[in-house]
């Protein structure tokens, strides 16, 4: 681990102390499995190469100091937290973290802390993912919990689907926490295991378009899909019992068949697109461990179509860039995410990649007037910490 701009941002803000920990963890990309993981379906994640990183230094009292690059504010607070309510900012995901950690054991202790990152904030890199799992293994470190990664990953979905209120999946904070460098997360959201896959495309570079546009829907579209979701397997549990239906992931194609035109329409659409992107998941585990990049391709752009057309998350500004994409030789392209803006992702072949991108952000400029944001990314490792001793 290298950098510790946070643990120098920690030493500017809060002066020199003794020994601080610094934990880091990535954001990440969804290479396909979009909206599968809250049921319990299967996801293709990566982590990136970019990430946040948390400095933290015990304190004597029991006081709180978190400064932020990001925002350049510092949170302050006392703890033990007093019923604390989300205020609808940076500091919630803290403070849900914090809470989840209070409810396993009180803390003997405050501390300082500084945060520093560099994964664009509310793209659909998971950069809230990326704070939650930083701060979580800093804070493990500092006051030497007992808590496995998989229980440290689901407190952090918890901070978020619950006290933040955002009812996310699981897929971001595993990502950030389990991510492995070069290699994509084959990941069964049921089981909670997932498989490394080498993420090679001979030739090919994965390219991260940046929309630009972030729109409110984000959180309260995200909501309503997921309720939809959860209506849908509770209609078809009805429809069919005896099957075992808790969940989408215990659908299949023929059941929808069976039901199409009997289903409620908007419902029947949203199942079909779970059902069918799990299906692209395991083809494209299948299609990367062949190197098959035209394949891995077509899939991305056929999640593409399913996210635009049934699952109905995308926006006038995300199709463009990726039929753009599709026109100009991409060998796919996709939203990725929870949608409503954010990112796209363009499968190219790499010596392109420049024109590519010079291409793609001008022709979104002369149709939108936005600047689209090309974001360079690496499949990157998942969190790691390291005590510094250095620069006291
Ligand atoms: C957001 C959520 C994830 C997942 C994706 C959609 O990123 O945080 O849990 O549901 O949207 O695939």
């Amino acid at each position: 681990m290298n950098g510790n701009r946070a643990a120098e941002l920690l030493r500017e803000r809060f002066g020199r102390g003794p020994e601080l920990i610094v934990a880091r963890a990535p954001g990440r990309v969804n290479l396909i499995g979009e909206h599968t993981d809250y049921n319990e379906g299967y996801v293709l994640p990566f982590a990136i190469d970019r990430y946040t990183e948390v400095a933290v230094r015990p304190r004597t009292d029991r006081v709180v100091r978190v400064y932020s690059a990001a925002v350049d504010e510092t949170l302050s607070m006392e703890l033990p937290l007093r019923n604390p309510k989300p205020q609808g900012r940076w500091s919630d995901y803290l403070v849900g973290i914090l809470q989840g950690f209070s409810e396993l054991r009180p803390f003997p202790h405050g501390f300082d802390a500084a945060i520093w990152g560099n994964v664009p904030l509310g793209a659909g890199l998971s950069s809230s993912a990326s704070l939650e799992v930083a701060f979580a293994v800093a804070l493990v470190q500092l006051y030497g919990l007992e808590l496995d990664g998989l229980e440290l990953v689901r407190l952090c979905q918890r901070a978020e689907a619950g006290f933040v209120g955002m009812p996310c999946g699981i897929m971001d904070q595993y990502t950030a926490y389990f991510g492995e460098a070069g290699h994509a997360l084959f990941l069964d959201t049921r089981a909670l295991e997932h498989r490394a896959v080498p993420l090679d495309l001979e030739g090919m570079a994965l390219v991260v378009v940046d929309s630009s546009v972030r729109r409110a829907l984000a959180g309260s579209g995200y909501a309503l899909r997921r309720r939809e979701c959860e209506e849908a397997a509770r209609w078809l549990s009805r429809r069919f019992p005896g099957r075992g239906i808790r969940t989408l992931r215990d659908v299949d194609g023929a059941m929808l068949e069976m039901v199409r035109g009997e289903m409620p329409g908007t419902l029947w659409r949203r199942a079909r697109h779970v059902v069918e992107e799990n299906a692209r998941v395991l083809a494209t585990v299948d299609a990367l461990e062949k190197g098959d990049s035209d394949e891995v391709g077509r899939l991305l752009t056929v999640s593409h179509a399913s996210l635009r057309d049934l699952f109905e998350v995308s926006i006038p500004e995300i199709d463009f860039l990726v039929d753009w994409g599709l026109e100009h030789g991409a060998a796919g392209a996709r939203l990725v995410g929870g949608g409503f803006g954010g990112v796209t992702l363009h499968l190219v072949a790499a010596e392109l990649r420049e024109k590519y991108v010079a291409e793609i952000k001008k022709a979104y400029w002369e149709r939108f007037r936005i600047e689209a944001k090309a974001v360079e990314v690496r499949p990157g490792s998942g969190a790691k910490y390291e005590r510094d001793l250095g620069h006291r």
